[in-house]
């Protein structure tokens, strides 16, 4: 009985070496040690001999399957470690490669406009205040004292929802926000976007203002003029800076004004950018109107203000000498990377 015991034990210890991979490594081990394998299967045997014999047998079973177990388990990291070598032979890495960089992205020359003007108005004191891009008429339009017939809300392009909403066509109801919730005095401005139904070389959509509004006793006409005097030189970095004010209308302010300053292509000697004329238009300003008082239920007895509303992406056109609208919007990267 040992004779063919061993004889199994050398074929199996063969069949192990030749094994080259893992899988056929195990096909040996269920060949020999799986259920229907050929150690179980003399294990299974041992029932039928003489019991004088059997421990004698057994053990010597039992010891041709421990060395098989060793076996496989030798020839197993053999092969694993193998592996792993050829591995590393054949994956080389050239450490001379160059490196793969992650490119870092850069804001927005509009996010980038907006937040230098939100840090000047922070520096004069006001606050920053947000209100809903979707509106309704009321705050968009009749508490700014423009009713429903007036001539103002053509002007507006709006677009409208089902209901009484709207997209706000200006960052003006943010005023009438604030008045609600808050007495003077008031030192706020309210970026954010705005939406009309207007869309060529000069118009988008979709565009940003920054409205701001100051109401306090005493708040004065030439308080206006010298705080946006003072706040277009920082913007425009030139303390040459010339601004005058026209006389305009909007329904919210009285009396209504629309700033120009010199322009900062040519300083006012006239050029293309400026229509010859040596002055761009910059922003729509006035006096806080008496029926805005009235909506928001402010004193007008004892308060004054004023309101002022400018479009960021001209401020950035101006700032940056971007001559096209539409680059803002197109997200090119190669003008988008000009400001990172
Ligand atoms: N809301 C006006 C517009 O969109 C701008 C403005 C704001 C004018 C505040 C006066 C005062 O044109």
């Amino acid at each position: 009985m040992s004779q063919p015991l061993e004889s199994l034990l050398d074929n199996a210890i063969q069949a192990i070496e030749q094994s080259d991979d893992l899988m056929s490594l195990e096909a040996v081990r269920v060949a020999f040690l799986g259920k229907k394998g050929e150690v179980t299967a003399r294990l299974k045997g041992l029932g039928q001999i003489s019991a004088a014999e059997r421990p004698v047998v057994g053990q010597e079973i039992n010891r041709i399957k421990l060395r098989i177990q060793k076996e496989l388990e030798q020839r197993k990291s053999f092969i694993s470690e193998r592996l792993i070598a050829d591995k590393l032979i054949s994956d080389t890495v050239d450490v001379t490669l160059p490196g793969r960089h992650s490119q870092s992205g850069g804001l927005h020359p509009v996010t980038l406009t907006m937040n230098r003007i939100q840090k000047m108005f922070s520096k004069l004191g006001f606050d920053i205040v947000e209100g809903p891009e979707v509106e309704d008429e009321f705050h968009n339009f009749e508490a700014l004292n423009i009713p429903v017939h007036h001539p103002a809300r053509a002007m507006h392009d709006t677009f409208y929802f089902d209901d009484d909403r709207l997209l706000r066509t200006h960052t003006s109801p943010v005023q009438i926000r604030v008045l609600e919730n808050q007495q003077p005095p008031v030192r706020i401005i309210a970026p954010g976007r705005v939406y009309r139904c207007d869309s060529d070389l000069t118009h988008t959509p979709m565009f940003h203002q920054v409205e701001g509004l100051m109401i306090d006793e005493q708040v004065s006409f030439s308080g206006l003029k010298g705080t946006l005097e003072h706040f277009l030189k920082l913007f425009f970095e030139r303390d040459d800076l010339k601004t005058r004010f026209r006389p305009s209308y909007f329904p919210f302010t009285e009396p209504s004004m629309e700033a120009d300053i010199s322009c900062v292509m040519c300083s006012g000697s006239g050029c293309r950018v400026c229509g010859y004329t040596g002055w761009i238009e910059i922003l729509g300003c006035g006096m806080v109107h008496p029926e805005v008082f009235r909506h928001t239920g402010v004193d007008s007895d004892i308060y004054t203000g004023y309101a002022f509303g400018l479009g960021v992406e001209r401020m950035a056109m101006l700032r940056y000498g971007v001559n096209d609208l539409r680059l803002f919007f197109e997200n090119d990267l190669r003008f988008l990377r000009q400001f990172s």
